[in-house]
């Protein structure tokens, strides 16, 4: 299996395959495992999911669409979190519900070894994040993840769980618009850490920013092109997971690895968020 250091820079986040809320199946599933196939045959080597995401309608979508998986496909899990009857999001952090739910995407994808397992922050979280970091520490050393990373964290938790066991990635909020963490991407590239963005495009409220349309314009590219091409550049620690439901779209955020922005465009890209 393939480790993050050497997957491409732009894969793919399948949290969108669901139904609204994430919740229950998507509207289109045949587009869905279309989408996941189109993936991988342009090359995806790297996609994000959840047993929470459906829930576990994700990841039977993946098992379903590829399966036997390609060997260089690393796949990158979330725990921390379970999903009640009404669809909320409720904390999962006891020792316990970490060591379940490893074991539980390890069973749904149908895989020996996960790429990656992110312990995911949230409101309501509780107990003692070292021992929840350690729990996933020895599932890491049993063989059956190969890498670890934090989500929706601060820097003193990165700073925390180092202590411990390697933190390989960090997956927080970040887009051209929202840049609360830039002195933590800096800080994670100096120490080798990956920064994996989610809500790449906005998120449940795709950017629509003047300053991008403008850009994209002189560039013949696409405004979530630009919005992609813009984080590739921001950082070589940043590796992309953008989410979607279309092939059309898929094919549309793959491109943006090739748009290249020249230093006026990113001067005027980073202004949006001064
Ligand atoms: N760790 C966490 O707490 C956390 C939280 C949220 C998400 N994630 C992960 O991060 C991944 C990315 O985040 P995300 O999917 O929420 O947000 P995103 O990638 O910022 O945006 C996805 C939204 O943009 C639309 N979109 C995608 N490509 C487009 C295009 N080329 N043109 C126009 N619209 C486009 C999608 O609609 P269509 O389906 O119509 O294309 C969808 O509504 C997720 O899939 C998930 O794996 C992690």
């Amino acid at each position: 299996m393939k480790r993050l250091s050497d997957v491409k820079r732009i894969g793919y986040g399948a949290m969108r395959l669901t139904g609204p809320g994430i919740i229950g199946p998507p509207a289109d599933p045949d587009e869905a495992v279309r989408v996941l196939r189109r993936a991988i045959d342009l090359g995806v080597d790297h996609i994000d999911t959840s047993d929470y995401y459906g829930p576990y309608v994700v990841n039977d979508l993946i098992r379903e669409a590829l399966h036997p998986y390609p060997p260089e496909l690393v796949l990158v899990t979330k725990v921390g979190a379970r999903r009640d009857d009404a669809g909320a999001w409720l904390p999962a952090f006891s020792p316990d519900e970490i060591k379940e739910a490893v074991h539980d995407n390890l069973g749904r994808l149908g895989v020996e070894r996960l790429g990656g397992v992110n312990l995911r922050f949230m409101d309501g979280h509780e107990g003692s994040f070292e021992d929840q970091w350690t729990v996933l520490a020895d599932l890491r050393s049993q063989g059956l993840v190969c890498e670890l990373g934090l989500s929706n964290c601060t820097p003193e938790q990165v700073k925390i769980a180092q202590d411990i066991a390697p933190v390989s990635m960090v997956q927080n909020a970040y887009n051209v618009a929202h840049r609360e963490d830039d002195d933590l991407i800096d800080a994670l590239d100096d120490q080798g850490i990956y920064y994996v963005p989610f809500f790449p495009l906005g998120g449940f409220s795709p950017l629509q920013l003047g300053t991008v349309d403008e850009v994209a314009a002189k560039h013949g590219a696409t405004h979530m092109q630009v919005a992609l091409a813009w984080l590739l550049q921001r950082s070589p620690n940043i590796l992309l997971i953008p989410g979607t439901s279309s092939v059309a779209h898929l094919e549309e955020n793959l491109a943006a690895a090739r748009l290249r922005l020249d230093e006026a465009d990113l001067a005027e890209l980073d202004a949006i968020a001064a």
